[in-house]
């Protein structure tokens, strides 16, 4: 299954006295199994491409379409996006009531929906028993947070996206949320996640999209793109410390770049353009 994007646009506010296209032209292919980072400056659409890919923003022109049925309104059913800050978004009264409400809502049985439940919430790392009776709000910032993408997990979606799902949390808990998200690619879904941690989407992403200005500069291996200080000087990003390394040493020693890019079998010598 894969979810195809060509040549879409998007623009806000249209026909209004000060429109703003926030996606131009736009071709993109996501495919289960595969992990896909986002990044981006501010401003540069990557939450609009997310909520395009969900089914929740149409296109002002261009297609997006859920392959093999070549519908949009399956990307409705069959994407999860977790939103920036989700947690802000709890409103049962307890962990487990909170993570049901999307599972209920597809009609399922109480049986499947504790099991949903139970399920989603132990992949986050937050065993039921001990956190679904809990108030949601008197969570740890972190648990909140992976309580939060739990609801989306509940769902059963096979691609998921995610809008910076490690904004404002500290060190062990990015850790935790990196974990969580690898286990989802293993499990053999579609992830894009949207961050400004690269050195998160190095860890995760065998492909990184570089949006800039609504339309994407790059969609390349995330190696590719992290040793391209080039294209991430465009676009004002830092690539991770190795990486950097990596591009030094391109402009230092050139062979023994070329050398470490063929022990870890990824093309560091020479970016494509
Ligand atoms: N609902 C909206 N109405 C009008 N303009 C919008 C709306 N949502 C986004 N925009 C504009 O569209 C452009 C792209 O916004 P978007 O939120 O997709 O960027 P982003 O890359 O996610 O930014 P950030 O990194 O700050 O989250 C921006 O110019 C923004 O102001
Ligand atoms: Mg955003």
């Amino acid at each position: 299954m894969r979810i195809e994007l060509s040549s879409v646009s998007v623009t806000y506010d249209e026909g209004m006295p000060s429109p703003t296209r926030a996606l131009s032209a736009v071709d993109l292919t996501l495919v289960e199994g595969e992990c896909v980072a986002v990044v981006g400056p501010a401003g540069s659409g990557k939450t609009t491409l997310l909520e395009v890919i969900a089914g929740l923003t149409r296109p002002s022109s261009g297609r997006v379409v859920w392959s093999p049925d070549g519908s949009a309104a399956a990307l409705r059913t069959n994407v999860g996006l977790v939103h920036q800050f989700p947690e802000a978004q709890f409103f049962e009264e307890t962990v487990f009531e909170d993570v049901a409400f999307g599972p209920k809502r597809q009609g399922l049985s109480p049986v499947e929906v504790h099991e949903r439940v139970s399920a989603a919430l132990a992949r986050v790392g937050l065993p039921p028993e001990e956190f679904g009776e809990r108030a949601p709000l008197s969570l740890s910032a972190g648990e909140k947070r992976r309580g939060a993408i739990a609801a989306i997990l509940a769902l059963g979606r096979p691609f998921l996206l995610l809008d910076e799902p490690t904004a404002g949390l500290d060190p062990a808990t990015r850790g935790r949320i990196a974990a969580l998200i690898a286990n989802e690619v293993e499990a053999g879904r579609g992830v894009a996640v949207v961050t400004h941690d690269l050195a998160l989407a190095a860890g995760l992403a065998s492909r990184t999209l570089v949006m800039s200005e609504g339309s994407i500069l790059a969609d390349r291996e995330t190696t590719s793109v992290f040793c391209d200080d080039a294209l991430l000087g465009r676009i004002g990003l830092e690539p991770p410390p190795r990486y950097a390394l990596v591009a030094e040493l391109r402009r230092e020693d050139p062979e023994m770049a070329a050398e470490i890019g063929r022990l870890l079998g990824a093309p560091l010598a020479e970016p494509r353009a």
